[in-house]
């Protein structure tokens, strides 16, 4: 089903209410018809978006998930870090099936630069805290995608060690700032205990020029593109990678990523302020799932854990990994809506929760002093501690992935989405049956 056109000037963001892979790039997908301009904001090649489009599959890392539509601008902004290798290969495997890749791709020039560097910076990092740092509390290791995303970002606050896109414009310069970051890197890459040869600043200026040079028709001040184009009155959709309960500042920390996934990321990561984001869709699964470490109250260990991964298809678009599953986590979901300032929820996969008997939906925490707690605790040692307090459902066994409109859902699955919308004090516009574009029930 296809949203109704906006006005023309209606900015719309889609960010992920839970620990990511909630359906975001399925759902900007179904809302690029209504947009000119579709943003990417945070996140690297950490982010995967699935998106089926007549039974073919497209799992996109770095470039919007508009690029599947024909006549749409596609921007990788300031925020993003970007891996040259990785979009270049990513280009090349969407041309290689026929989607356009050019003029209508653009990248900033200040998005960081995620160097090989990085990669092995952030596995040499996750090896070491896996293996001295395990105690009776568990392990210090995140769980990263190990795409070198912390290590990038870490450099952009560090700012002498970083790498900007247009820096790779510029031969010598790279060349120069290279000769500095190779010594440090390959000092602390040995501490760390990596054991290869000393870091090359020639090899690697020389490559990465190169990288540069095939992308320099996409690099551009992309703030200056998005502000012209939002002076042309045209609409503008970010699209949120990762998503909000893996916020550096506001997710369960430490086990987060490295950016702002939240909207609260937008301005800073487009250049675009807030007053220009009129709707914000949070996207929710009807479930939880969570991949890497970290405190999930509502994780399943049982046979209705291992259904719902397989009926979900609950493996890692980036890694492979499969993915933790777990019921619906509401107090998490309230608060992410609370933080992205949602305007309306988009709720995924409902599918995949047919044939259950009963399901469960976690209204408040039980705490260790035994005390019920209905806010979500962003600290992961906090969160930790909490035990879910659920609320029942009765299942259905009815296939939905071919039903029609919301009114068509069998009654418990419509109980189950009004309880959800009820909760939330918002309104659930989009439901998600099944995999394709065709399979979301859209109504406002
Ligand atoms: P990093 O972003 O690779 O540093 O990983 C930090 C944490 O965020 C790990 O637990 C990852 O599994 C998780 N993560 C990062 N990006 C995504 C995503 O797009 N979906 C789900 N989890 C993610």
């Amino acid at each position: 089903m296809t949203p109704a056109p906006l006005s023309r000037s209606t900015n719309t963001a889609v960010v992920g209410l839970q620990w990511g892979d909630e359906g975001k790039g399925k759902i900007v997908d179904l809302l690029t018809s209504q947009h000119d301009v579709i943003v990417r904001y945070n996140g690297g090649a950490n982010a995967g978006h699935t998106v089926e489009v007549g039974g073919e599959r497209y799992a996109l890392h770095l470039i919007p998930s508009g690029i599947l539509n024909p006549g749409k601008l596609n921007v990788i902004g300031n925020g993003v870090v970007v891996d040259p290798e990785k979009l270049l290969e990513e280009m090349d495997r969407l041309r290689a099936r026929g989607v356009c890749v050019g003029d209508n791709l653009k990248v900033s020039d200040r998005a960081h630069v995620v160097m090989p560097y990085h990669k092995e910076q952030d596995a040499a990092l996750e090896e070491f805290l896996a293996g001295v740092a395990s105690d009776e509390r568990g392990s210090l290791a995140i769980g990263t995608t190990r795409r070198g995303i912390g290590p990038t970002y870490a450099d952009k606050i560090q700012r002498s060690t970083a790498i900007r896109m247009g820096d790779l414009l510029d031969g010598a310069h790279l060349h120069d700032r290279l000769r500095v970051i190779c010594r440090l890197r390959s000092a602390e890459l040995k501490a760390l205990g990596v054991n290869t040869e000393p870091l090359d600043p020639d090899a690697l200026a020389t490559k990465f020029a190169a990288l540069g040079e095939q992308l320099k028709p996409n690099v551009t001040d992309t703030v200056y593109a998005l502000h012209g184009a939002l002076a042309q009155g045209k609409s503008l959709l970010f699209e949120g990678a990762n998503a909000c309960l893996l916020d550096i500042d506001h997710g369960t920390y430490p086990f987060v990523t490295s950016s702002n996934c939240s909207s609260l990321g937008i301005p800073p990561g487009t250049g675009v302020p807030g007053a220009h984001i009129h709707r914000i869709l949070g996207i929710m699964k009807a479930y939880t799932s969570r991949v890497g470490a970290g405190p999930f109250p509502t994780e399943l260990h049982d046979e209705t854990g291992r259904l719902i991964r397989e009926r979900g298809r609950e493996y890692g678009t980036t890694t492979g990994r499969p993915r933790r599953v777990g019921w619906l986590d509401l107090v998490a979901v309230k608060y992410s809506a609370m933080i992205c300032g949602a305007t309306a929820v988009a709720c995924t996969l409902l599918d995949v929760l047919t044939g259950f008997d009963e399901l469960k939906v976690c209204t408040s925490y039980r705490m260790r002093d035994g005390s019920e707690n209905d806010r979500f605790l962003p600290d992961a040692r906090m969160l930790a501690q909490a035990t879910p307090i659920y609320r029942s459902f009765l299942g259905w066994d009815e296939e939905i992935r071919d039903v029609a409109d919301r009114a068509s859902l069998p009654a418990n699955a419509a109980r189950y989405i009004e309880f959800i919308e009820e909760a939330l004090n918002l309104p659930i516009t989009m439901i998600g049956v099944g995999p394709d574009r065709r399979h979301t029930l859209v109504h406002a």
